[in-house]
């Protein structure tokens, strides 16, 4: 695995690690991960993949620092927030960016609950957690395999639905996901926020998160933080839109990593079988849980 190299048209391979399929290159660090030292002012931002974290990502920082957008654009997404179980041959990965910066750390994880380095709860670290409708969740992460050479193939939308229904993504289920956070959020320093919420409110979610992060800002750095982080600004933000990771990694001409940035989107996707075959299948599975989602507004 060393001395792979994207060309384009490889990719990384995949392995499970407790049950969970990941990168084998994650796999083949597993036991550093898990053993991985959180310090009590890390902040973690958690999600299952494609359901806001980079949008999450570039509130926090601003909420930090209060509104300074210059110093937000210092770096691009992928070096400002490590990214805890990532590791890209060429790029580095997570753990070594992690250790080598300074405090207080903005972190970040796609792992389910019960996967978390035991060393966040135990320093009891600030986690905030976005869940994002399976649908439109479903959709993006299809799109995102297809550009992204870090992640298989998702073959066709149609095979792709049914791997996403059977879990077998990486990361796993998304309903495991989102359920096992759910559980651990009375628990935990853990504050639960949707992206549909985000998107009807932003400024609403936005002064939760100041809250959570106990910072105190004015309106005007409110509204500031509401516009820098529309996915219209963000979109055009190479400090936060992934167009500097190369081609060979992730090539946005397949489909951009900022691609719709929407609520509903799934539709345009879904068949009315398959939207008929995923409710059965989400009533079954989320059975065990109060925790609802909004597919549309
Ligand atoms: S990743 O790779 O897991 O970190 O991806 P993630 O950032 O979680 O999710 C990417 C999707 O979020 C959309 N996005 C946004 N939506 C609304 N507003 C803003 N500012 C924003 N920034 C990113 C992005 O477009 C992806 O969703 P889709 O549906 O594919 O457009």
């Amino acid at each position: 695995m060393e001395d792979f190299t994207f060309d384009g048209t490889k990719r990384l391979s995949v392995d499970y690690v407790k049950g969970i399929l990941q990168p084998t290159v994650t796999c083949d660090i597993w036991d550093e991960i898990w053993n991985f030292q959180a310090k009590p002012d890390d902040l973690l931002i958690s999600t299952y993949p494609k359901a806001g974290t980079t949008w999450t990502q570039e509130i926090v920082e601003l909420i930090q620092n209060e509104g300074d957008v210059e110093k937000s654009k210092e770096a691009p997404t992928h070096q400002r927030f490590p990214f805890l179980e990532w590791k890209i041959p060429s790029l580095g990965s997570g753990l070594e960016q992690a250790h080598a910066m300074p405090s207080p750390r903005i972190l970040k994880t796609h792992l389910p609950f019960h996967l978390l380095p035991p060393s966040f709860l135990e320093k009891n670290c600030k986690i905030i957690y976005v869940a994002r409708n399976p649908k439109d969740n479903m959709v993006s992460y299809y799109h995102f395999q297809r550009m992204n050479k870090a992640l298989p193939d998702p073959g066709t939308w149609e095979e792709y639905f049914e791997t996403f229904l059977a879990g077998k993504v990486c990361w796993g289920s998304w309903h495991e996901h989102v359920k096992g956070w759910w559980e651990a959020k009375d628990k935990h320093r853990i504050l639960y926020l949707f992206y549909e919420d985000m998107k009807k409110n932003p400024k609403h979610e936005v002064q939760k998160l100041t809250e959570f992060i106990e910072k105190k800002l004015d309106d005007k750095v409110l509204d500031k933080i509401v516009h820098y982080t529309s996915f219209d600004v963000m979109k055009q933000n190479p400090m936060a839109n992934y167009s500097s990771i190369p081609a060979e990694i992730m090539d946005h001409s397949i489909s951009p990593f900022m691609r719709k940035g929407a609520v509903g989107d799934w539709k345009k996707h879904f068949t009315v079988a398959q939207n008929e075959r995923f409710d059965e299948d989400y009533k079954k599975k989320m059975a065990d849980t109060r925790l609802t989602f909004h597919f549309q507004f």
